[in-house]
């Protein structure tokens, strides 16, 4: 063929070809708890809304169970654009900001009515973006629920927790709990729970029933109580650079998604949660000591100084708006 032949058959070549398809966007979402959970589901349905919306131009990618970061790493992988979308317990951003420590005062939220009326106020709103200026960019509110205790032995008074090491989230609010206590916090990635459970490295936890089932905690805790203490609850966050860098149609797309998925996510946190305690119930691996009024009123007393402590670094502000809500 001449250069000429082979110009004219290149191009017919593309014209049959048609038109070049740009690569859908590759958008990582990373979390560490399993798929049946509410966080787990959530982002399933994400992932799925996402693509039904904007067909071809994105590929909403999950990573469950930290297979790709823990929640120590992945706020950095954000800023760096390793991922691009994560959703970390409130309790994981206290480097980025003070304010979000009000979600771990023990015995703020009764229950996700208190929350939601909180999260949806002013106040939960501008939490959202509390952590612009460090380029991370809150996206909205996803429910787990309300966390029990368990231990290697039955805690139904606060004396039965003193002198037990006790796994927590990276929060000060929660160290403080524990210290209240007089148990020894130890703050630990959540990758790593099971394994210091099982070894004997840590003695007790905190957490709602769909992690301590899904990541069977209950197979290594002989007890655990229903104390519903506080509440684990998620921001759902990408970068401030990838958020405000993605074309229009994009975003709106993406946040219609986004908050679709959160409305249904949120309404069955409680369901999901309920089904993984009679799943613990049933398994008979470890024993769900109830509390009577009494009983709940003693942690409640014990662990509320908690909340002199931090009202400063919270805002005093915003605690009267969370408590406005729990009435
Ligand atoms: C934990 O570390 O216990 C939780 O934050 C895990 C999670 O994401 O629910």
């Amino acid at each position: 063929m001449t250069r000429i032949q082979t110009l004219v058959a290149l191009a017919l070549g593309l014209v049959l070809a048609g038109p070049v398809q740009a690569a859908p966007m590759v958008i990582k979402f990373s979390h560490v708890v399993a798929e049946n959970t509410p966080k787990g589901q959530a982002a399933l349905l994400f992932e799925k809304l996402a693509e039904e919306r904007l067909p071809g131009k994105v590929d909403v990618q999950i990573f469950p169970n930290g297979q790709l970061y823990n929640d120590n790493d992945v706020l950095l992988a954000l800023l760096k654009g390793d991922v691009q979308i994560a959703a970390p317990a409130l309790s994981k951003f206290s480097k980025f900001t003070d304010a979000l420590q009000l979600y771990d005062l023990p015995f703020l939220f009764d229950d996700l009515a208190a929350v939601d009326c909180f999260q949806q106020s002013p106040a939960g709103q501008e939490m959202l973006r509390s952590m612009m200026d460090k380029g991370l960019f809150g996206l909205a509110y996803w429910h787990n629920g309300m966390k029990q205790l368990s231990a290697t032995r039955p805690l139904r008074v606060p004396a039965d927790a003193a002198g037990l090491k006790f796994r927590i989230m990276s929060s000060d609010v929660l160290q403080a709990q524990f210290q209240t206590l007089k148990a020894n916090p130890q703050k630990l990635a959540f990758t790593e729970v099971y394994q210091a459970l099982q070894a004997g490295t840590v003695d007790g936890q905190e957490n709602t029933w769909s992690n301590i089932y899904s990541k069977k905690f209950h197979e290594v805790q002989g007890s655990i109580t229903e104390s519903n203490h506080g509440l684990l609850d998620y921001m759902v966050v990408t970068s401030t650079r990838f958020w405000k860098g993605l074309p229009y149609d994009i975003r709106a797309g993406l946040s219609e998604a986004l908050a679709e998925a959160t409305r249904l996510g949120n309404r069955l946190s409680d369901e999901q949660n309920a089904q993984a305690r009679q799943d613990i119930i049933d398994s008979g691996r470890s024993q769900v000591l109830e509390l009577s009024e009494a009983e709940r009123a003693q942690w409640r007393d014990a662990m509320r100084p908690v909340w002199d402590r931090f009202r400063g670094e919270i805002g005093g502000d915003k605690l009267d708006a969370a408590v406005a809500c729990a009435r």
